[in-house]
């Protein structure tokens, strides 16, 4: 019986392969206000921006590579049972090999008619289909001849996949956090569903204070900091 890892990865796990974070210096967030570009608020006010903004993540998702942390993510496969539960839009863990990738906040790559996958259709996937790393703009319809938008959670919106992604971390053997800053909730509060005898790794560069004695942090870039985790793993 292997054992099992819950994986819950943030844009640092991408930021080695070039796809830029949201609030580290010179982010996402300090060029674009989120509220006009990731909002549903914004998307009401402006679909244009927003359709604009997700043909630029798509068109730059395009030209990077998965990176060490991402395949050495898939490679825990051989020896464990690994969900990835992730923060990060982008199909980085996907193109490195992972099986198991739960999308908290959706993917870029997808998308689907703008009066869909909500509360009202309990958040079904069924009319949600695959553009790659093509464009959508204002006027492209879908079959039901509502208008595309991108397959994102926008702030202000429901995070469907939640309990699922609890799911998964309440039964880990072990619980790794991966280049997120926690400031986003609910994902944030994920890893506090660990089991009481789960340790929990966080793997990232910065200080980031979790006052939570199961947690061991690892100071380090994804990359190295991958390399190390299953190094401590393996004893
Ligand atoms: N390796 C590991 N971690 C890194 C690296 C790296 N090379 N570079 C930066 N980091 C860390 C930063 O220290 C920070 O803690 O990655 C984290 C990035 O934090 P954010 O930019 O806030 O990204 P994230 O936590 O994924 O944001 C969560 O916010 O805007 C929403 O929906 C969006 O999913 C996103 C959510």
């Amino acid at each position: 019986m292997k054992r099992s890892i819950a994986v819950l990865t943030g844009a640092g796990v991408s930021a080695e392969s070039g796809l830029g974070t949201y609030r580290d210096n010179g982010g996402l967030w300090d060029n674009y206000d989120p509220m006009e570009v990731a909002s549903a608020e914004g998307w009401r006010r402006n679909p244009k921006l927003v359709l604009n903004f997700y043909n630029m993540q798509r068109a730059h998702l395009r030209e990077v590579q998965p990176n060490e942390a991402h395949r050495i993510i898939a490679e825990l496969e051989r020896d464990f049972d690994v969900d990835v539960i992730t923060q990060n839009v982008d199909n980085l863990h996907e193109r490195a090999g992972s099986t198991r990738v739960l999308h908290l906040h959706g993917e870029v790559t997808k998308v689907r008619p703008e009066n869909c996958c909500n509360d009202m259709d309990g958040f079904s996937e069924r009319t949600v289909f695959d553009v790659g790393y093509g464009e959508v703009h204002l006027g492209d319809k879908a079959p039901n001849g509502a208008q595309l938008r991108p397959h994102i959670v926008f702030f202000g919106e429901a995070v469907p996949k939640l309990e699922a992604a609890v799911e998964r971390v309440a039964r880990a053997d072990i619980v790794l956090i991966v280049g997120t800053s926690l400031q986003v909730y609910p994902a944030a509060s994920l890893y506090r569903y660990a089991r009481p005898d789960a340790p929990i790794y966080l793997i990232d560069p910065a200080e980031i204070r979790l006052h939570d004695p199961r947690v061991q942090h690892i100071r380090m870039v994804a990359t190295e900091g991958m390399r190390e985790f299953v190094l401590q793993i393996k004893k």
